[in-house]
């Protein structure tokens, strides 16, 4: 069979409007798949994101395509896989701000517990051989047994997200054990991108940093300066997810760069790169303290590293330069907009 006769692979993926499911439409349109993805309905846009990408729905033959649904109806999900019938299923959905979890405890047991074990079922009522993607989380090791974290590591999650995600960690390995399901977890550690949603430190970071220095803002609050994560560049990871689901056995890897950093150490790399003290901006608030924090996230990816031939190409440097410098543009065209409506007559 020539590589034009070959069918076409299809991917679903949950979540595809957040930053990980952008960048892994991306990848999958990039080498052939066409992806489908479960979007909710929304007063105002919320596919931003793909924009570069998104075709109307109503041309014919696009290759991505959209459909309304959510990880709580799980008929809709059922629904959804019988007409799709993806090979690959990504479970990237989910209610994924751990201090908003906090707040919204309940609903977030619902959609990112629940709602993958609603994924889970939809998949298994069809029958469908499909391979089964669900994004776990560092998160889950929480107050963290062992430095540095791998796929061994006892976990302790200390937030309803972390609770949440570690429950749809075992069902995903439940699934497989018990139904003989190709299901994986990728157990991720934090990862960033210039598509990052601008309420997680390091864009509320960038966007402020550049925005201060485009005199749009003078201060940035911030809660815990001293918390450490292992940070990543999220079009490395998303890669390691589809190498998990391309391998002859189902299994669960942990992926990280191997280097830890504080929220210090952020602000001095991006303010620094605006020629900056950050110092001189940021003020502590302990409204964005949580009831009980992650200190430290270090991860060990060499099993990533030995069975899937996965390594992070993006460097820490690179990763802030570049959502600082992404960052800086957007301040720049907004100064630029405003300086306008103030010359308005
Ligand atoms: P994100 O940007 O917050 O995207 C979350 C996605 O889930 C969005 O598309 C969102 O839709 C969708 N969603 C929320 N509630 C839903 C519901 N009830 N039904 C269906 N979809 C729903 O998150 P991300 O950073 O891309 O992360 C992707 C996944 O990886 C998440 O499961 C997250 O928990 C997990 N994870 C992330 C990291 C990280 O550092 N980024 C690390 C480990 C694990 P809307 O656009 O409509 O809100
Ligand atoms: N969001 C936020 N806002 N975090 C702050 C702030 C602030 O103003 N100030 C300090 N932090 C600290 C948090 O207390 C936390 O220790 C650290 O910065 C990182 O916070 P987030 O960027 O919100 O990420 P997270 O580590 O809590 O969760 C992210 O990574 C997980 C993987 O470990 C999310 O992407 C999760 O979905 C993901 O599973």
């Amino acid at each position: 069979m020539s590589e034009n006769d070959k069918p076409i692979r299809r991917a679903l993926i949950t979540g595809i409007t957040g930053q990980d499911g952008s960048y892994l439409a991306d990848f999958l349109l990039a080498r052939g798949y066409q992806v489908h993805g479960l979007i909710r309905r929304s007063s105002s846009f919320n596919t931003g994101r793909l924009e570069h990408i998104y075709q109307d729905p109503h041309e014919t033959d696009p290759r991505l395509r959209l459909h309304y649904g959510d990880l709580t109806d799980g008929a809709g999900l059922r629904e959804i896989i019988t007409r799709v019938q993806p090979d690959e299923v990504y479970n990237l959905g989910a209610q994924s701000h751990v201090r908003v979890s906090f707040d919204q405890p309940v609903y977030t047991t619902q959609v990112d517990a629940v709602g993958a074990i609603r994924l889970l079922e939809a998949l298994r009522d069809t029958g469908l051989p499909a391979r089964f993607y669900q994004a776990s989380s560092s998160e889950m090791f929480g107050k963290v047994a062992q430095t540095p974290q791998r796929e061994t590591t006892p976990f302790h999650p200390r937030s309803p997200y972390g609770c949440a995600k570690l429950y749809a960690y075992w069902q995903t390995i439940n699934y497989r054990e018990s139904y003989g399901m190709f299901a994986c977890n990728g157990i991720l550690f934090n990862h960033e991108s210039p598509r990052r949603g601008e309420t997680f430190v390091t864009r509320k970071i960038t966007r402020a940093a550049t925005r201060i220095a485009e005199g749009l803002q003078d201060t940035l609050y911030l809660g815990n300066l001293d918390a450490r994560r292992d940070w990543g560049f999220a079009g490395d990871f998303v890669e390691a997810m589809w190498l998990m689901l391309q391998q002859d056995e189902p299994d669960d890897y942990v992926v990280a760069t191997g280097q830890s950093h504080s929220v210090r150490e952020f602000l001095d790399a991006a303010f620094g790169r605006v020629g900056l003290n950050w110092q001189d901006h940021v003020r502590v608030d302990r409204r964005y303290y949580r009831p009980a924090e992650v200190d430290l996230l270090l991860g060990d990816a060499a099993k990533a590293r030995r069975k899937l031939g996965w390594r992070p190409r993006v460097t820490f440097d690179d990763l802030v330069n570049m959502m600082v410098d992404h960052d800086w543009a957007l301040a720049r065209e907004e100064r630029v907009v405003r300086q306008a409506r103030e010359n308005r007559p």
